[in-house]
């Protein structure tokens, strides 16, 4: 699959919505100012079924791939077991419908991307990359206030080559390979005075 998908989510509950605002900082920023939070989980999909993995949820991508933070490993809360149900249905399998048929390796991220007044906040801290999986689902659940966040598409090969420029409306989610292409997201700040933010799943998938 080297196009790049964009669908439409079913709508998404409150308890998926407002599980937001209790994820914690993620500790391994390198600012003062903590514009991300995110809790993180690893998962598998085998014979079309997602199960979750209970007690993984240790992060670790290479320096190659990210200058920001890789080689370290990074821990992270695990997502809440109350939304996972909602997660599995309405993302990850909706995702996994726009890929070949296999088996996958899947790393789920919940992220909300926080900038107030005088602080941006930072969706890409590595700067356009590549995650090193096969496919990359992003999914956008809520924004307010948001100035910036978009989302954008470049040939892996070829970074002056934009093949996808766009912000992702809540209930939309772009699935692309991972592979072919490279991802950045612009900076996030507040479009009126005070805070703002960007609520995202982002789905990996590896093929096994
Ligand atoms: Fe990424």
């Amino acid at each position: 699959m080297n196009t790049i998908k964009l669908i439409s989510l079913p709508c998404f509950s409150e308890k998926l919505i407002k599980s937001f605002n209790a994820i914690p900082d993620d500790q391994y920023l390198k600012t003062e100012f903590p514009f991300r939070k995110r809790s993180y989980n690893a998962g598998k999909i085998i014979s079309n079924i997602f199960h979750w993995e209970e007690s993984n949820t240790l992060f670790l991508q290479t320096k190659d791939l990210n200058q920001y933070v890789g080689g370290i490993s990074r821990h992270f809360v695990p997502v809440p077991a109350s939304i996972r149900e909602d997660i599995c249905q309405k993302i990850i399998m909706n995702a996994y419908a726009q890929l070949p048929a296999s088996d996958y390796k899947v790393g789920v991220h919940q992220i909300r991307i926080f900038s107030d007044t005088l602080n941006q906040g930072i969706p890409t801290p590595e700067g356009i990359h590549q995650d090193g999986f096969d496919f990359v689902a992003v999914a956008c659940i809520n924004t307010r206030n948001v100035s910036g966040g978009v989302s954008v598409l470049f040939d892996a090969k070829d970074h002056a080559r934009i093949v996808f420029e766009g912000i992702l409306t809540p209930g939309t989610q772009i699935v692309f390979s991972d592979k072919d292409f490279a991802h950045y997201t612009s900076n996030v700040t507040p479009k009126i005075p005070g805070v703002a933010f960007r609520d995202v799943i982002v789905t990996t998938f590896l093929a096994i």
